[in-house]
């Protein structure tokens, strides 16, 4: 275990989860399998960061591009979403986290929905983590669903183009009140963002690692905050 005395933790960690379905087949395993321990491994992580005294952990569990994949894998994914999100609840309470959805739920089934309503509903007033989870959601999308509701409030006299700035957008994307990601962590390799929190990512440190998503545990999650604690930050400015 890395000793993380006198680093920086970073405030808010986004993470894209992926690696589900090598993990299983490197085992002859269905994909299905891999999402199934996945699961397990968002669980275990979002106890960790909590301890570790991470306010904001945002990951990725379903792009609005996932629904390409078979009909069969979609299915598992909305099933073990139904189940782990009453899970949730009680991880949520006894870690004294807060659950926040972001993506467009619309395309969900109404179960579905309800089941984030509540989650977050009955979330809202712990103190500790907040925990955020996209589903069905695109970087893209968020943008265009934020710039469609701007021109509404426009049209509808609640805002006024020639007074927009950066933080007036920001206010109509899901992730306001959300601080953007000081670390972001992808797992298995692949070094893309595929449609992730394009707008706030923009200076945020990117940490790759091999580690599939399943297999992903503290001593993963230390070692991408000891990377993090040697990067210099500059936001376009000078230092040294
Ligand atoms: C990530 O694992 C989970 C989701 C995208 C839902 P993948 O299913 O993408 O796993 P790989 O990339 O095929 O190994
Ligand atoms: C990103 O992983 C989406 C999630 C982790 C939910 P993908 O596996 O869908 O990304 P690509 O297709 O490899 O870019
Ligand atoms: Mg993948």
């Amino acid at each position: 275990m890395a000793d993380l005395t006198n680093m920086t933790i970073p405030r808010h960690v986004a993470l894209i989860l992926d690696g589900n379905g090598r993990w299983a087949k490197k085992r002859g395993l269905p994909r299905t399998m891999g999402h199934k321990e996945g699961c397990k491994t968002v669980e275990k992580t979002v106890e960790i960061a909590a301890r570790m005294g991470i306010d904001y952990l945002t990951v990725y569990g379903f792009s609005t591009e996932n629904w390409k994949r078979s009909v069969e894998e979609v299915g598992v994914l909305m099933q073990l979403f139904r189940y782990y999100m009453v899970r949730l609840l009680k991880i949520a309470s006894e870690n004294n986290v807060r659950v926040k959805m972001i993506g467009d739920r619309r395309r969900f089934d109404q179960d579905i929905i309800d089941g984030i309503n509540r989650l977050e509903k009955e979330t809202k007033e712990n103190t500790g983590l907040t925990f955020v989870i996209a589903v069905n959601y695109g970087g893209r999308d968020e943008i265009v669903r934020a710039a469609a509701n701007f021109c509404k409030d426009c049209r509808e006299g609640k805002a006024d183009e020639t007074h927009l700035t950066e933080e007036v957008f920001a206010s109509y994307l899901d992730t306001r009140d959300i601080p953007d990601p000081d670390l972001l962590i992808r797992t298995s390799g692949e070094i893309r963002l595929s449609n992730y929190l394009l707008w706030q990512l923009a200076y945020t440190e990117i940490y790759v690692t091999d580690c599939l998503w399943p297999d992903f545990n503290q001593e993963e999650l230390e070692k991408a905050v000891v990377q993090y604690n040697s990067r210099e930050r500059r936001f376009g400015g000078v230092t040294g």
